[in-house]
């Protein structure tokens, strides 16, 4: 859930993000405007859940701020602060759709109760916040397009949740092409050209649809796409996806700009892929301490070992040199998952008995509430449902 702050006042400023730092859920500031102008940078373009504003001052320069604050992000809910409630400021907040006054001098418990009170009055799909797990090579060919792709279908097959693929790899992304010969009608680059009339539905008519509830947002076909799709871009792409969206699952490819690292710092889990050699392990290690100057906890990085066998570089000593668990290993086999690659179709529909169905079954049950143990359909509804397919 994301939160805005429009004051000038630096140590109230302060005292409202920590407000929202100790919040549970966390509230994340997206952007604040200390100089009291919401009409500057990336936020334009970003719908905040909450607007914190600052109702101190002169109210002949406060009331046309509130009014063009609360018109540029009217599906937030504002809180007010203030410490003098004058009528005129009253009138003006129940105009402007303000859900809650809050008293200055701020007292944190009344924060944190006026926002508890705002998320149990709103509908479940307002305050949703998808989960975003991206996928990045350590080297090129490491099978990070078809784990990305794999994984999101087993996922949004396997359970009713709803499932977003998108593929940051800007130049070179054929995400798409793995599992469906559909036509793009729009891609990235498309939605970032009309990014100031984003919203759930032009996002959702931007997807290719895959499957129920699965849907893919193409890269670019564009020979430079970084003219057209840039860091803030992506960042309100990926507020409304949250939003929309339970499963945001992001093909990164394998180059770090400034695109791929706001989608890294977004993320909840990054999951490197390697394979068993060393210009692998290399690449890896390079990645991986990038990720640390980045300031990622270690805990959000979840290496996966691709085309997995035993006759050569062991877990245990990739494990050493990268200093880092290997979270998961996705098995060789080479005939299978080229069929899939090939024509297009999820591997989960063609060969689901084979041991990298099973691996990458096993991956997707760790990041939902689909488990194993208690839910022995899993599985089942996996495999059942491909028959039909
Ligand atoms: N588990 C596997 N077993 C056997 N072959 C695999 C496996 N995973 C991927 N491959 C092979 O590796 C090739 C590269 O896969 P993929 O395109 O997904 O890699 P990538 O990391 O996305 O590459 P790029 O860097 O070009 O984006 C595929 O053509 C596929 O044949
Ligand atoms: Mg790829």
């Amino acid at each position: 859930m994301n939160a805005i702050i429009v004051t000038k006042d630096v140590e109230l400023r302060k005292a409202v993000a920590q407000c929202c730092a100790s919040h549970q859920p966390i509230i994340h500031v997206v952007s604040e405007f200390p100089g009291m102008n919401p009409n500057v940078g990336v936020i334009a373009t970003v719908q905040p859940s909450l607007v914190f504003f600052d109702a101190q001052g002169d109210e002949k320069e406060i009331l046309p701020l509130l009014k063009n604050t609360a018109a540029k992000y009217p599906q937030a809910a504002i809180f007010l602060l203030a410490s003098v409630q004058s009528s005129t400021l009253l009138l003006a907040a129940m105009r402007n759709g303000v859900r809650e006054v809050i008293e200055l001098p701020l007292s944190a418990s009344n924060v944190h109760e006026a926002i508890d009170r705002t998320i149990s009055q709103h509908h479940e799909s307002f305050w949703k916040q998808g989960k975003i797990l991206s996928f990045i090579s350590c080297k090129g060919g490491s099978g990070t397009t078809f784990i990305a792709d794999n994984l999101a279908y087993a996922l949004a097959s396997a359970s009713n949740k709803k499932v977003l693929l998108i593929d940051l790899n800007l130049q070179f992304g054929d995400a798409a092409l793995f599992l469906s010969d559909a036509q793009p009608s729009m891609t990235l680059a498309d939605l970032c050209r009309q990014i100031h009339r984003l919203d759930a539905a032009l996002l959702d008519s931007s997807l290719i649809q895959v499957a129920p509830g699965f849907g893919i947002l193409p890269a670019s076909a564009e020979p430079d796409p970084y003219d057209t799709i840039r860091p803030e871009q992506i960042d309100a792409i990926l507020h409304v996806a949250r939003q929309e969206y339970d499963f945001i699952f992001i093909d990164l490819g394998r180059q770090i700009d400034g695109v791929v690292i706001r989608a890294l710092d977004q993320s909840d889990h990054i999951f490197p892929i390697i394979q068993q050699s060393l210009p692998y392990l290399r690449n890896g290690l390079r990645l991986l301490n990038f990720f640390k100057i980045l300031g990622y906890r270690k805990e959000k990085i979840h290496v996966i070992v691709n085309r997995h066998e035993a006759s050569t570089i062991s877990v245990e000593a990739i494990q050493r040199s990268l200093g880092q668990p290997v979270a998961y290993m996705v098995p060789n086999n080479f005939d299978v998952v080229s069929e899939s690659i090939n024509q297009g179709v999820p591997l989960l529909k063609l060969a689901r008995s084979s041991n990298v169905s099973k691996a990458l079954v096993d991956i997707i049950t760790a990041f939902s509430d689909v488990r194993k143990p208690d839910n022995p359909g899993i599985i089942r509804r996996l495999f059942v449902r491909n028959q039909s397919a």
